[in-house]
């Protein structure tokens, strides 16, 4: 009897230890672990077909391997090799499966990704490449076999448009970082990056009918303080921070970008959000004023940023613009904006308000309405569809147009009632430039996107025709990123756990397991050099009121298993101070008590960061609630 139960828990144990390797993310749609593995050694052969695009996925295998192991693969064209690697598109199309899923089997002998086209043979690729233990994955750990489990697993992605943007007009991002940053997303299964491209505080891409726009709009004053707090630029001041992507760049990030099945879609945001062009080209606005290009500083509703909505040489800018975007890009979009646009100079702009005569406008939404209708017209003499920030509902959807829904998820639910198609990017879940942890203990910004909140994020609302959805994106504006060292900061882990959310089936998800893996995970972040936000792991204070006016906190975690220690004697807490407990409730504050500290442990050792914050600041938090 005690033999059995010895031999039931060592197989219980084997099999635990397989379920051990597990960390692939976004999850797969169904895997199955086996037991044994195979093992990648220097003979090892990787096969494709003779086609030039699945050789060019096994090099990108080879170089992934390489990294880690340090081997430069055998490649080849037949079947006669054992130990080897296979790359199989199917003769015959496995529809349960459609464009960018694969199978992959790992047995003892061979490993088989089988796709139907070479966007899953990529895929199936980067779940591999997951597949090999982390220990393995750095080389200076060369002792260690590079074991990867037998499994085999069926996947495909939930949503089409697992998209992220990248603001690099409030702060420009070089080529490299733009191709790093395609390079980072992949892993995750992203399959599109929106740049966006011009705005208040440059323009980005040089366009050869409008040489102004990249001669004065890519430039602006240097200024590094807080953004919205900084100077104006001043008379004579030179303007010499920038830069722009030249039509060759942008050629080579789209062509790296396809590389990697990511489709690169440009916005040029109009007829707001315009500063950078009109300060190019003044006779752009309505009061044809000159501006400079904004550097970080207030003037919303001052500067005149948009576009003279009611002038034809607008839309003859505009056509120039989009000619040459349209023959630079592939992708099917053309994203226009259309979001946060100022409409006060509209109100007094003559030639505005006899456009809205003229064409029996009601009020400035119905101008903007008119104004995206027209570019959708420009747009659509070019062969491609616009897409709009969720304002331009407002005033009347132009007739093909698809909207990306920020303010919430209202916008979508309206368009898709009205049978447009919409990418869910409500702020709320999906705004990558937002706190991730206690402001106290952040780089400045704006409002809370926590990890955890990231991961609760469903985009199909619940009551409308889903096939309308064609997905989601995170977004990454960069006010106040100035670096592509924070881009990534504040990227990752947010952007992982959207990966989970927009690739995996929906009762795949899982938060505990999700942050399993993630720690996994973050240890490659560490070995690739990939910055990442650890805040997940910081203590959430949570301030209200007494019935009489005293402040009194909460303590709490995103994830399970931390113990929070906090002081107000303004000393540092550590694992031999107070603990709080959820059975605490809230806690009130001693009698003069200025700072509260507070950190999380886990196992007897630090994991979150220590957040000092004055109790002042705290109760400030309260009212502005
Ligand atoms: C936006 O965040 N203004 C689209
Ligand atoms: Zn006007």
């Amino acid at each position: 009897m005690n033999k059995i139960y010895l031999i039931i828990v060592c197989l219980f144990l084997i099999k635990l230890d397989v379920h051990s390797q597990g960390h692939i993310i976004p999850e797969p749609v169904a895997t199955t672990w086996h037991e044994g593995y195979f093992l990648i050694t220097p003979q090892t052969t990787i096969i494709t077909n003779d086609d030039k695009e699945q050789r060019d996925l096994g090099t990108l295998l080879n170089s992934y391997l390489k990294q880690s192991t340090g081997y430069s693969l055998k490649k080849a064209n037949t079947n006669r090799h054992s130990k080897s690697i296979r790359l199989l598109i199917n003769k015959k199309s496995d529809t349960s499966i459609g464009d960018e899923g694969y199978h992959l089997t790992v047995a003892s002998n061979t490993v088989y990704i089988k796709a139907n086209k070479p966007a899953g043979l990529f895929y199936g690729i980067q779940t591999l490449v997951q597949l090999l233990p982390v220990q393995s994955m750095s080389l200076a750990a060369h002792n260690e076999p590079y074991k990867i489990p037998a499994v085999t697993i069926t996947d495909y992605p939930r949503f089409k448009w697992r998209g992220l943007m990248l603001d690099v007009c409030r702060h420009f991002f070089t080529v490299q970082d733009v191709k790093k940053l395609i390079d980072e997303m992949v892993r995750y299964k992203y399959n599109l990056l929106h740049l966006h491209l011009s705005d208040d505080q440059g323009w980005r891409i040089e366009i050869k009918s409008l040489p102004e726009l990249t001669k004065t709009g890519a430039w602006r004053v240097p200024r590094t303080g807080l953004w919205w707090d900084r100077q104006p630029p001043q008379p004579g001041e030179k303007a010499t921070e920038g830069g722009f992507y030249t039509q060759d760049q942008i050629k080579d990030i789209i062509r790296y970008a396809s590389e990697k099945n990511v489709q690169v879609m440009p916005e040029i945001d109009v007829p707001g959000h315009s500063l950078a062009a009109i300060a190019s080209y003044p006779y752009l606005s309505c009061t044809k004023m000159n501006y400079g290009v904004n550097p970080g500083s207030k003037f919303y509703g001052v500067d005149d940023d948009a576009l003279c909505a009611g002038n034809d040489s607008t839309y003859a800018f505009l056509e120039k613009v989009f000619t040459e975007i349209a023959a630079l890009f592939p992708f099917e979009y053309i994203h226009v904006g259309g979001d946060e646009c100022y409409k006060g100079f509209w109100k007094n702009c003559p030639v505005c308000q006899h456009c809205m005569q003229v064409n029996g406008l009601k009020n400035e939404e119905e101008l903007q309405s008119y104004f995206i209708k027209r570019v959708e017209k420009i747009l659509q003499s070019k062969g491609k569809k616009l897409m709009g920030w969720d304002e331009i509902l407002e005033g009347g959807l132009p007739p093909d147009a698809s909207v990306m829904s920020w303010r919430g998820m209202q916008g979508g639910i309206e368009a898709v009632k009205q049978k447009h198609h919409v990418v869910m990017s409500p702020a709320k879940y999906c705004y990558f430039d937002l706190y991730q942890g206690d402001p106290a203990a952040e780089p400045p910004t704006y409002s809370m996107l926590r990890l955890k909140d990231v991961y609760s994020f469903e985009p199909v609302p619940t009551g409308i025709d889903a096939n309308y959805i064609l997905g989601g994106q995170g977004n990454l504006w960069t006010e106040s990123v100035p670096t592509f060292r924070h881009a990534e900061y504040m990227l990752w882990p947010r952007a992982v756990a959207l990966s989970e959310v927009l690739w995996s089936p929906k009762d795949k998800l899982n938060w505990n397991g999700f942050v399993n893996k993630l720690e996994i995970h973050l240890r490659l972040f560490d070995i690739a050099g990939i910055n990442y936000a650890k805040s997940f792991y910081d203590a959430i204070i949570i301030p209200s009121e007494t019935t009489d006016s005293s402040l009194q906190l909460q303590f709490d975690t995103e994830i399970k298993g931390l113990q929070i220690y906090y002081t107000f004697d303004n000393t540092f807490p550590d694992q031999f101070s107070t603990l709080y407990k959820k059975t605490d409730g809230k806690i009130g504050i001693p009698k003069d008590a200025e700072t509260l500290r507070v950190i999380t442990f886990r196992q007897g050792k630090p994991i979150g960061k220590m957040i000092t914050v004055p109790l002042a600041d705290l109760e400030k938090r309260i009212k502005k609630k």
